[in-house]
């Protein structure tokens, strides 16, 4: 979603925010704007599309610092020139870029345009520029201070004011903002990865938080003035992982970083000696573990379905009772929390809204959350203070591949976890750790066989509909390979747990609508047969991914799984599904990377 990138020193401020800018691309955005301070004057420049489109704008001399830039994903207002940020007041001095919504917008606005204020935008964040030029206050973070106090909303903001080029002033309130500290120069931005070119050491904002940020360095306070002490924190992700290198996409570059991705999710993290698992970060020492009865797993889309793998896994390993649902419902139903439940926040970006606002709920009301998190500092992982990090490495694609792999592999770790403190035995732990240091290679294997998939994709290409099926935790993979499908190759595609068939949606079932089946031979392969058959039956095309050994029913094409331990069979069979749905994707000439009316992480509601 939007972006954030701000830079104040020496240096010329253009080259290094159009730089962060390209750098937060992956987030999706459909407009572009930078604002530099020269001068004692604003020079401007914002446009609709690219952020190349912006850079073919910009004037050949385009000089000044500070600066701050944006890309933007519309909210309130469509995508275009004028609603591209930095949004500016009256007099082309204060420029503010902002992330996250201003619910109350419609009444600073009028009240605004009632002394005169002129607008120009459909936005929100217009607002925010002409409160700020509106306060007497003598310096500007005492203006932004007291403009924020009269915003209701969620922002991630930095203020520019070209008559006072000394700092920049940067805000957050529920959508992320990071400092980069430099040598003599300081950078501002809503994602690191904005920043790994520049700098390793960070700072994080609290919600509530308001930075004056300056070339040596930076002030932290609360909306009310009352200084904050911030601890810098090293990135440790280096600029190249953000580089597509040999790859065309960088979908297609995460599918293949799997098994390197995984390797670093297990790493450190298997114990031989009892046949168990470590997971320092969950800061929850075994008889408190003991006391938990229920498992509730809360996330998004992709997150979502990868914590469904680990419900499974958990009550399967642990025989707890283990739920996941999705994170954007939860609160509004006005949850039950309970104190022996352990509730488990699902998050890549570690910043979607939603699942935040899930992880707040279950702590007001006096739940103990866990984070699944990929991004390190992110605000989920900071809201629940304790969890497993995936060390997936940055996910730039905006759809979920290596990440949801890895948090399929994280929840097995807590699933053994969990199990081991019960009654799972020390032989069944010393079978899945062996299982789970073996994935790497087996994910390797399937992706060695990236034509045969290549191929399977042809024939989906043509189709309009696709029906993916699988029962117990195969339904959860069936529930991810048409996700996938659809956001990258906009090929209507639909799961239904496989024995839900035959209770309606098999009505829809033709020789124009294929299936995937997802057929693992498990305890259930049986009556996966029986579904396969109902649709050979009505003439259905079926595409399985299953395990070797010959099928009691003719199929229009299987693709063969290395097989795991059963528990962790479904890790495997979702490799080739996001295989297939690239594929499909490319055969229709659709953008990859940047899915239409996507983006990389939802920080709205
Ligand atoms: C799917 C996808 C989305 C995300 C979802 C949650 O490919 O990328 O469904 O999984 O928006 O995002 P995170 O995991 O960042 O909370």
């Amino acid at each position: 979603m939007c972006g954030i990138v701000g830079y104040i020193g020496k240096r010329d401020a253009a080259p290094i925010l159009m730089e962060g800018l390209h750098r937060l691309e992956y987030r999706g955005y459909d407009s572009a704007g930078i604002a530099l301070a020269h001068a004692g004057e604003l020079r401007l420049a914002k446009c609709k599309g690219r952020v190349r489109e912006l850079e073919r704008l910009l004037p050949s001399r385009f000089k000044g610092s500070p600066g701050i830039a944006h890309t933007r994903w519309a909210t309130h207002g469509e995508p275009s020139d004028r609603n591209a940020h930095p949004h500016c007041d009256a007099a082309n001095r204060i420029a503010v870029i902002h992330n996250g919504i201003i619910e109350n917008a419609a009444a600073l606005r009028a009240r605004l345009e009632s002394t005169g204020v002129v607008f120009r935008s459909e936005t929100d964040s217009e607002v925010l520029a002409h409160l700020i030029a509106a306060m007497p206050e003598h310096s500007l973070d005492e203006a932004v201070r007291a403009a924020l106090r009269l915003v209701t909303g969620t922002y991630g903001l930095a203020v520019l004011d070209a008559a006072r080029p000394e700092a920049i002033v940067a805000a957050r309130n529920g959508s992320p903002v990071v400092l980069g500290i430099g040598e003599r120069e300081m950078f501002v931005a809503s994602d690191a990865a904005a920043l790994v070119r520049h700098t390793r050491s960070v700072v994080y904002l609290d919600d509530g938080e308001l930075a004056v940020v300056r070339a040596d360095g930076f002030e932290t306070a609360t909306l009310d003035g009352g200084p904050t002490a911030k601890i810098p924190s090293r990135i440790t992700w280096t600029s190249e992982a953000f580089d597509k290198g040999e790859y065309t996409h960088f979908m297609s570059k995460e599918i293949a970083e799997q098994p390197e991705a995984v390797g670093r999710t297990l790493s450190g993290r298997l114990d031989k000696r009892f046949q168990t698992t470590h997971l320092g970060g969950i800061e929850l020492a075994a008889h408190e573990l003991l006391d938990i009865r229920r498992v509730k797993i809360l996330g998004c889309g992709s997150a979502y379905i990868a914590g469904s793998i680990g419900a499974h896994l958990i009550e399967q390993l642990a025989r707890l009772p283990a739920h996941a649902e999705p994170a954007s419902e939860f609160r509004y139903r006005n949850p039950v929390i309970e104190r022996d439940t352990l509730y488990i926040a699902v998050s890549q970006s570690g910043e979607t809204f939603d699942t935040l606002a899930a992880v707040q709920e279950v702590k007001r009301k006096g739940g103990r959350v866990l984070g699944v998190v990929n991004v390190v500092g992110s605000t989920i992982a900071r809201e629940c203070g304790r969890g497993i990090y995936l060390h997936a490495g940055p996910e730039v694609a905006v759809v979920s591949t290596k990440t949801f792999t890895c948090t399929a592999v994280a929840f097995a770790l807590l699933a053994i976890h969990l199990g081991r403190i019960r009654d799972l035995s020390t032989a069944d732990g010393g079978r899945l750790l062996t299982a789970l240091a073996a994935l790497p290679e087996q994910i390797s294997d399937i992706i060695a066989r990236e034509d045969e998939i290549a191929r399977l994709a042809e024939q989906l290409a043509g189709c309009e509909h696709a029906y993916f099926v699988g029962r117990s935790a195969g339904y959860a993979v069936a529930m991810e390979g048409a996700l996938k499908l659809k956001e990258v190759s906009y090929l209507h595609a639909e799961a239904y747990s496989a024995a839900e068939l035959k209770h309606g949606p098999l009505a829809l079932i033709s020789p124009e609508t294929p299936t995937v089946a997802v057929v693992p031979r498990d305890d259930l392969y049986g009556k996966n047969i029986s579904t396969i058959e109902e649709i050979r039956a009505r003439r259905g095309p079926v595409f399985a991914v299953t395990h070797a050994g010959e099928m009691p029913v003719m199929v229009d094409a299987a693709f063969v799984v290395p097989a795991s331990e059963p528990e962790l069979d479904p890790i495997l069979l979702n490799i080739p599904l996001q295989l297939l749905a690239y594929h499909v994707a490319l055969r229709k000439g659709c953008d990859v990377d940047k899915p239409r009316n996507l983006a990389k992480s939802v920080t709205v509601e």
